[in-house]
């Protein structure tokens, strides 16, 4: 089976083509960071715009890119949510019509879902069970994964996701936005033995996580402190690595909850290249292993909604005609 993935939860178009047989056959994405970015955020109704300006044009390009024709496609998958509601209605919309039109199935996915089986388009797939750690701007959670549609979340953040406070606390840096990517960038020349921020919530079991108070106290150290570039790296490494040691102390008490050996890394965040190391060590020292999506499938793409759509497709589901998105849509409500 053929399917034509749609991704347009959020400030990215993203296309791909996914065929059960022969893996991944293309994609393309369309980043809107540069008419967000001197918002310092995404402006929902400018993303809805140009979601409606790209996605067509793009489904085009990869079929192009493919070297087929709709004639090609088997079904249809779009991201349903969760999502900005303008922009995912964008994608519903269109791949409802394409499927109306070309009469195929289309099927709307969960945003996450998309994220948790990202890794799945890697030469070396995780073997399931296993435990997955959702990263990105709006979510940080631990999921229990036991096979392809059922998802038990262990733990998630009471406050702020990891990308929120990393893009909060690079904002504070004057890094821009979004900022996770140049913090980390920026922390990689800092002293790690500067400054000490705490590690929230990991005196206490279970596992929840709570990141705005690391937010709060990277304000007020920058505060206090003359910001020279050499303060700002010490600020942003010390700040990275409370994140990092916090992920990395609430995946292996994950692990050994499930007793589980597998661990899948997912989201925007789990680009980071601090994450992705200490994971690798934390998951050698478990006798366990650690799965990434590539670099570019971290963040927001059209594969893994391809993906996820196929597999869904195959097992006899579809969307009725009813164009319906999901701007909330717990992991746990999915079938
Ligand atoms: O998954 P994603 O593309 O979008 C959402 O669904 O939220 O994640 C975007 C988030 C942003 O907060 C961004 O700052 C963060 O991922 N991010 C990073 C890095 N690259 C992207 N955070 C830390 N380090 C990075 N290298
Ligand atoms: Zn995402």
């Amino acid at each position: 089976m053929r399917v034509l993935g749609i991704e347009t939860s959020c400030d990215e178009t993203g296309v791909a083509i996914y065929d059960s047989e022969q893996g991944l056959l293309t994609h393309v994405l369309y980043s809107q960071v540069t008419t967000h970015r001197e918002y310092g955020g995404v402006v929902p109704e400018l993303a809805s715009r140009d979601h409606i300006r790209k996605t067509i044009p793009l489904i085009e390009t990869a079929l192009n890119q493919a070297g087929m024709s709709q004639n090609d496609l088997h079904g249809i998958a779009y991201t349903a949510g969760p999502g900005l509601v303008g922009a995912l209605l964008v994608g519903a919309t269109i791949g409802q019509s394409l499927g109306f039109a070309w009469n195929i199935p289309a099927i709307g996915v969960h945003h996450m879902e998309g994220h948790l089986l990202a890794p799945m388009l890697e030469p070396i797939p995780p073997e399931f069970p296993f435990v997955a750690l959702l990263v990105s701007g709006g979510h940080t959670q631990l999921v229990k994964v036991t096979r392809i549609g059922q998802y038990e979340i262990l733990g998630e953040s009471v406050d702020d996701a990891v990308g929120e406070a990393f893009d909060k606390t690079a904002n504070l840096l004057g890094l821009g936005y979004p900022g996770g990517a140049a913090l980390a960038k920026l922390a990689e020349q800092g002293n790690p033995s500067r400054f000490h921020f705490p590690r929230p919530m990991i005196d206490r079991p279970g596992l929840e996580f709570s990141f705005s108070g690391l937010k709060t106290f990277a304000a007020n150290t920058i505060t206090k402190q003359a910001s020279d570039t050499q303060t700002r790296a010490d600020i942003a490494r010390a700040f990275q690595d409370a994140v990092v040691e916090t992920l990395i102390i609430k995946c292996r008490r994950a692990l050994h909850v499930t007793g589980w050996k597998s661990l899948v890394v997912a989201g925007g965040v789990g680009a980071n290249l601090a994450l992705r190391a200490g994971l690798t060590n934390m998951l050698e020292k478990e006798g366990g292993k650690v799965y990434f999506p590539r670099h570019e499938f971290c963040t927001d793409n059209g594969a893994m909604i391809a993906y996820v759509g196929c597999q869904r497709l195959l097992a006899g589901e579809k969307s009725g005609l009813a164009i319906d998105v999901y701007p909330r849509w717990s992991l746990s409500n999915l079938e």
